[in-house]
């Protein structure tokens, strides 16, 4: 590539710059140029000096010389100059030696753009804003303004701006603003909706977003508190009487029930008897039995039988016939059991007798022989062989009957009557269940 010299750049200039300078004296006889120029008198004017012709030897060795304006430049052979149009000498008026266009000024042998923004050369309002151009300046409004005369006027973009929300119109600009619960998309313009849930929204345990709000909800076995936010444990227990059998047990979100001692919880709200005898859990000696009642146990001695009874079997003593003090009294005794519950629906069947002993033509009664003064019961005879004990009065628990039931039989033509007992031991349990 060929190197190119451009004069307004280099600074290869070996004499002094002319521009601007002056005839010294303004008569015909006598005229100084300054250095580099000689007086023309043909064309009065200064004439510039072609000094690569007048010095010889201007440049040495490889250098060329190049004549120019005021003085010459040795460069090497193989560079091209462009050189400035030539200024013209003089300039007429007080700018007569400027060579220099308006709106420009010399600097070394060029010209340069003058910014009358910067030197305050311009004529701008001071709500206008100065442009500096080539050779110029101009005068304008600043983005968002519009030029009304000569102000510059803020224009209100929202009269035309597409906000989603709302509109804001500040100096020169605008912005977008969105309703609580919404913030401003990427576009600036769109609101899109928060989520709250997500930005740590105060809600104590279920948090839904929705469209420019969020709602708090609850677990089951909460309510929702008055502030909308706060989740409130609810008493079960205060509902219903009827959620537990024997007690219930409000608890965090929930509720338990429970049973009384003796008793286990079955499913969620029943209770049932723990039967001790079957468990061993019971704490009856050697030589007893042990009943299960409601809610407890008893521990009976296995032999009951008292002189002149003896015992035949489990539960059962007679009365031999050879003993003279057993004419009058029942021929056996058998031991029976029960318990039932405290507060019993009445009338209420609670226990059978059953004959054993089959004569024929024999005719059997039964009735309550003792333990029954206070009248709680009665016997129901169902045929000759079996009788119903019923309960009559709903009798609350916890309460113990011993009862003697007798069962005579009689058989006319052989003239021959006989009894037998049952004792039964009735425990009413402490509760219903
Ligand atoms: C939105 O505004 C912000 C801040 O003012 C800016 O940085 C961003 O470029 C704008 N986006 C659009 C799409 O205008
Ligand atoms: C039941 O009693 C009647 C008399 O009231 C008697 O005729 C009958 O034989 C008895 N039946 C039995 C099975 O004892």
């Amino acid at each position: 590539m060929k190197e190119a010299y451009v004069l307004l750049c280099v600074g290869l200039v070996v004499f002094p710059a002319a521009y601007g300078q002056s005839p010294v004296a303004e008569s015909d006889t006598y005229t100084e140029c300054t250095d580099g120029y000689e007086w023309d008198t043909q064309t009065r004017n200064c004439k510039d000096i072609n000094e690569c012709e007048t010095i010889i030897g201007a440049c040495q060795g490889e250098m060329k010389c190049f004549n120019h304006y005021g003085g010459y430049l040795c460069l090497p052979r193989s560079a091209s100059v462009i050189t400035a149009p030539e200024p013209t000498q003089p300039v007429e008026s007080n700018e007569a030696f400027s060579p220099c266009p308006v709106g420009y000024e010399a600097q070394g042998e060029s010209c340069i753009d003058v910014d009358e923004c910067v030197l305050g050369l311009h004529d701008c309002q001071p709500s206008q804003e100065c442009f500096n151009t080539q050779g110029a300046f101009t005068c304008q409004c600043t983005e968002g303004y519009n030029k009304i005369g000569v102000e510059c006027v803020d224009i209100d973009e929202c009269r035309y701006r597409f906000c989603q929300h709302r509109c804001v119109n500040v100096p020169g600009s605008y912005s977008c603003q969105c309703e609580p619960g919404f913030q401003l998309a990427a576009n600036n313009r769109s609101c899109v909706d928060v989520n709250e849930c997500d930005m740590g929204a105060p809600c104590q345990q279920r948090c839904y977003n929705t469209y420019g709000t969020f709602l708090c909800r609850c677990d089951q076995g909460y309510d929702l508190g008055p502030d909308g936010f706060s989740c409130n444990d609810i008493d079960e227990c205060s509902y219903s009487s009827y959620l537990c059998q024997f007690q219930c047990v409000n608890e965090p979100g929930k509720f338990s029930c429970v049973c009384p001692e003796g008793y286990q919880l079955q499913g969620t709200r029943l209770c049932q008897d723990v039967n001790e005898c079957e468990s061993g859990s019971h704490q009856c000696a050697e030589g007893q039995s042990c009943v299960n009642v409601h809610g407890g146990y008893h521990c009976v001695a296995s032999n009951r039988c008292q002189d002149p009874y003896v015992q035949v079997s489990e539960n059962r003593c007679i009365c031999p016939t050879v003993k003279p003090e057993c004419r009058e009294l029942p021929f056996s005794i058998v031991f029976r059991y029960m318990s039932i519950t405290s507060e019993r629906s009445v009338p209420s069947d609670i226990f059978q007798i059953q004959a054993t002993s089959i004569y024929p033509g024999a005719y059997n009664t039964f009735h309550i022989r003792s333990g029954d003064e206070g009248g709680d019961f009665y016997i129901r005879q169902i045929n000759n062989l079996s009788a119903m004990l019923v309960l009559a009065r709903a009798v609350p628990g916890p309460k113990e009957y011993v009862l003697d039931l007798e069962m005579v039989s009689i058989n006319p033509q052989m003239n021959y009557k006989s009894s037998s007992s049952l004792r039964l031991s009735i425990y009413v349990g402490p509760y219903a269940f």
